[in-house]
């Protein structure tokens, strides 16, 4: 970590705001000021203006610590103010979704009446099957309209979505079904990835197979037109379903501290916690922060997300924040290779994108894949530029603003959490002189500070923890169904303050760079991924005795995981004896794949005699990395047996 830390420290370029997108930026100066002298005060405004409220609120905030409720005696609907706003203010015509399938031509724009229409009929097709306010819904979509069809028309009726990555396991998708007491799960046939139509049905099908679950229908919408196996009585065609329901929905009003919705995300355990975020506070973030952060302009921005529905990026940044705004998006299917490399610069200028927000791990995809790719494209349209997930390296933010922004967009690279539900810490792009790689302050209405070991903020030029110092609107309410383990878990630490799990340092302007987890979280392209949950996939393995799981640095994923599996020693026989250790490897790999997800599968797995611990038994993960990182080990003195590192090494370079 010193060694990224050092090397950060001598980055010092700056770009000023260019003068002509100042002039124009929804997020000013004055803001932060103005926050500063009244927090609360502050949010109240920001809650007026960005939302439409059906019942005023009389009080901003309680806090009792740390438990927060935002304008608790408000009311609102979701729903009605990502859409049915837009229409009543007349702008019904305006695209609201320019969607794009991956087979290429395959495309639709949506306006917000179009919306509209659709959020009814989903709204009263899920009541027809008997969806009622504050039951839970789960939705396993591929990168379609439908997925935030669907995500709305819950939030009107107040049954709190709880969206499963297409990317997930059925194993993974049970265990989150299960955790949340879904009643209904929306699904697909199928979608399209990497050219050719992967189904998604069956995976629902083996996750309810397992009996006993809390599941009384699944609503199938029809993407591909595959074969899809069909249960009678449980399973019902979406276009059928809203074909039947009633074309009009009145959107009731719902309490400001209503759940809108739980997403799932890895933490230090194996099992993965249900965030759960309610609606007032998180809405008015969502929408304020793509306003001052992304300077979306809803009358004349096309704004692309790249993220997928499933992460909390495309909760907040492709549904909640852009069409509270009544925003013009694109929403992109496929991957960014499919047919082309230059696919997504194709969409930038065949859909005159103005506003771009993406992850590292894909910039340096990009990167390697060539500048004269995205040169074939005129790429004129984009204006400013984003970055979430992970930190970024300071070539990659240069090389993004230079062949991607043609040294004219500023970027805002932003940093927040699933826990956070909206952004925290980013530039304003028309206020901050930027420097690569520094997600740099706090936004106006966040606090957050880089603080040592007993709290105390550090100086500038030092490193520590990153914490958040005051409560926030879209902060999360809690650990769906487990209270102990959300104040445990983030506000333990460091008393009053919240645990954020980064390791940050402040530069000596006091602006912030982020340097990667502290915990046994991974970051693997942007995706949270927890060293335990992947080690008790391994172990769940008949032929695994002990495993461990390190993040090594990867040039383009940012972290990759590195697995070092111990094998019972029947299972090290019959290897042996059939000579096949590559074959084991793989089965292992596949095996990670079925229980959390493809995300999950270590780039690479090693098969040790013994796993370096301390004398109290704890997996020293340090001195793994080292091996993954091709480093020299360090210090071995704290392990109970020394000589397990240099048994695993040997081992290796052996090639077992
Ligand atoms: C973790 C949260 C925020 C949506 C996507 C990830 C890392 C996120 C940045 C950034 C450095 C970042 C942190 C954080 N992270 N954005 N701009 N710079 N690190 O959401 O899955 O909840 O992961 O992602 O480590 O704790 P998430």
């Amino acid at each position: 970590m010193s060694e990224t830390l050092e090397n950060l420290l001598q980055e010092t370029r700056t770009f000023p705001p260019p003068p002509e997108f100042a002039s124009r930026a929804n997020g000013t100066e004055d803001l932060y000021a103005k926050a500063e002298a009244d927090h609360e005060g502050f949010w109240a405004e920001q809650a007026r203006k960005y939302v439409s409220w059906s019942k005023d609120f009389t009080h901003t905030l309680d806090w009792d610590a740390p438990f927060a409720k935002w304008f608790a005696d408000g009311e609102l609907n979701a729903c009605y103010n990502a859409v049915d706003r837009h229409v009543e203010a007349g702008n019904g015509d305006r695209v609201a979704i320019h969607w794009v399938g991956e087979p290429e031509g395959d495309t639709r724009d949506i306006t917000y009446s179009d919306l509209h229409a659709a959020v009814q009929r989903a709204a009263n097709a899920l009541q027809d099957l008997g969806v009622r306010k504050g039951d839970t819904v789960a939705i396993y979509l591929p990168m379609i309209p439908e997925a935030a069809i669907a995500m709305l028309a819950c939030a009107r009726i107040g049954a709190p979505h709880s969206v499963v990555f297409g990317g997930f396991s059925a194993e993974a998708l049970h265990s989150r079904i299960d955790d949340a007491g879904a009643k209904v799960v929306i699904t697909s046939d199928g979608g399209y990835r990497r050219g050719s139509a992967s189904p998604l049905k069956p995976a629902v099908d083996a996750a309810l197979d397992h009996g006993d679950t809390s599941v009384e229908k699944v609503l199938v919408v029809k993407r591909t037109g595959q074969d899809t196996p069909w249960t009678e009585g449980r399973d019902v065609w979406w276009h059928e379903a809203l074909e039947a329901a009633d074309a009009t929905h009145e959107a009731p009003a719902h309490e400001a501290e209503h759940p809108l919705f739980i997403l799932y995300t890895s933490g230090t355990t194996g099992k993965p916690k249900g965030i759960f975020h309610t609606t007032g506070g998180y809405l008015t973030q969502s929408a304020y922060t793509n306003a001052v952060v992304h300077d979306v302009h809803p009358e004349s921005d096309v704004y692309w997300c790249t993220a997928d529905i499933g992460w909390v990026t495309g909760h907040s940044y492709i549904v909640y924040g852009p069409l509270t705004l009544g925003a013009t998006q694109v929403m992109y299917e496929g991957t960014p290779d499919t047919p082309h490399q230059g696919r997504f610069w194709e969409i930038v200028e065949q859909k005159k994108v103005t506003i771009l927000y993406t992850a590292p791990t894909a910039i340096r995809t990009f990167m390697k894949w060539g500048e004269d790719i995205p040169g074939k494209f005129d790429m004129s349209s984009l204006r400013l530029l984003g970055s979430v997930g992970e930190p970024i390296n300071p070539e990659a933010w240069m090389w993004y603003r230079r062949v991607i922004g043609g040294d004219r967009c500023p970027i805002v690279d932003t940093w927040w959490q699933t826990e956070t539900g909206a952004i925290m810490i980013s530039p304003l792009p028309g206020v901050t002189e930027t420097k690569p790689g520094s997600a740099q302050r706090a936004i106006p209405g966040i606090g957050a500070e880089v603080v040592d070991d007993n709290a105390q903020p550090v100086p500038n030029g030092h490193g520590g923890y990153l914490v958040l110092t005051k409560p926030w609107p879209a902060m999360l309410r809690g650990i769906w169904g487990d209270p102990e383990r959300y104040k445990e878990t983030y506000w333990s630490r460091f008393e009053g303050l919240y645990f954020a799990g980064d390791g940050a340092k402040k530069d000596n302007d006091g602006d912030i760079w982020l340097l990667g987890r502290v915990d046994d979280v991974m970051n693997v392209s942007g995706h949270r991924l927890s060293t335990t949950e992947i080690e008790s996939a391994l172990v769940s393995h008949p032929k695994v005795a002990e495993a461990a799981v390190v993040g090594a640095t990867d040039e383009t994923t940012g972290q990759a995981v590195v697995a070092f599996v111990i094998l019972r020693s029947e299972a090290v026989a019959e290897a042996d004896e059939a000579g096949e250790g590559a074959d084991i490897v793989a089965e292992l790999r596949g095996h990670v794949a079925k229980e959390i997800g493809p995300i999950a599968k270590p780039r690479s797995i090693m098969i040790v005699p013994e796993l370096p611990k301390t004398r109290s038994g704890k997996i020293m993960r340090r001195l793994l990395r080292d091996v993954a990182e091709n480093r020299q080990v360090g210090d071995v003195t704290t392990l109970a047996d020394s000589s397990v590192m240099e048994l695993i090494k040997t081992g290796l370079s052996k090639g077992t």
